[in-house]
């Protein structure tokens, strides 16, 4: 028997969080819609990366780019000694997490990351990651497959196609060449055609 859809909502563990307390600004890193859609207030906005993590469209989506029932493909990270994650950062202050919260809590938990900026530099932040062990986790899939399940779902936020197309777009500003998500796209592509 298959397990049931069940959506989760993370927004009370990550509100229960301590993590950088007391401070007045902090670092968020974004990998997926966090890049090309920042629809918070932030201080200053950074192109960044981080070490030894992988973006994969192995998340469920049941309620921005898909439902409960048609549910959609979104990214999380996944850990992979020596890779390096391209994305962007966000300085922001501790009263936008709140927003943060409910806009990620399918699934994903807030934490601590170093990342590096385009300069060298570095600074800890927070990262939101869906880890494996969330109920709207789907793992891997071919490629193909993942356009097909993207190409047919569509939820409150829009169709799932335009996540991957702007997430696309997205990274090639910022001359990331990430294989994963142009594969995907260019079965997107094949498939809408
Ligand atoms: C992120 O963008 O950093 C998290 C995943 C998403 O909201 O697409």
């Amino acid at each position: 028997m298959s397990r049931p859809i069940r959506s989760t909502d993370t927004q009370a563990r990550n509100r229960d969080m301590k993590l950088f307390d007391g401070h007045q600004q902090i670092w968020l890193f974004g990998y997926g819609s966090l890049i090309f859609k920042a629809d918070f207030p932030y201080i200053e906005r950074r192109p960044a990366s981080i070490r030894h993590w992988v973006r994969r469209f192995w998340q469920a989506s049941h309620d921005h780019r898909g439902t409960v029932e048609v549910p959609g493909r979104v990214v999380t990270l996944i850990q992979q000694p020596g890779a390096i994650c391209h994305g962007m950062a966000y300085l922001i202050t501790p009263e936008e997490f709140a927003h943060l919260d409910f806009r990620e809590k399918n699934g994903y938990l807030r934490f601590v990351t170093r990342m590096t900026f385009t300069d060298g530099s570095e600074a800890d932040g927070l990262v939101y990651i869906a880890t494996e062990d969330n109920e709207a986790f789907l793992g891997a899939a071919s490629e193909r497959d993942i356009a097909l399940q993207i190409a047919s779902a569509t939820g409150p936020s829009g169709p799932n196609s335009e996540y991957l197309l702007s997430l696309a777009e997205a990274l090639r500003e910022l001359a990331d060449h990430d294989e994963h998500v142009f594969g995907i796209e260019r079965h997107l592509l094949d498939i809408l055609d």
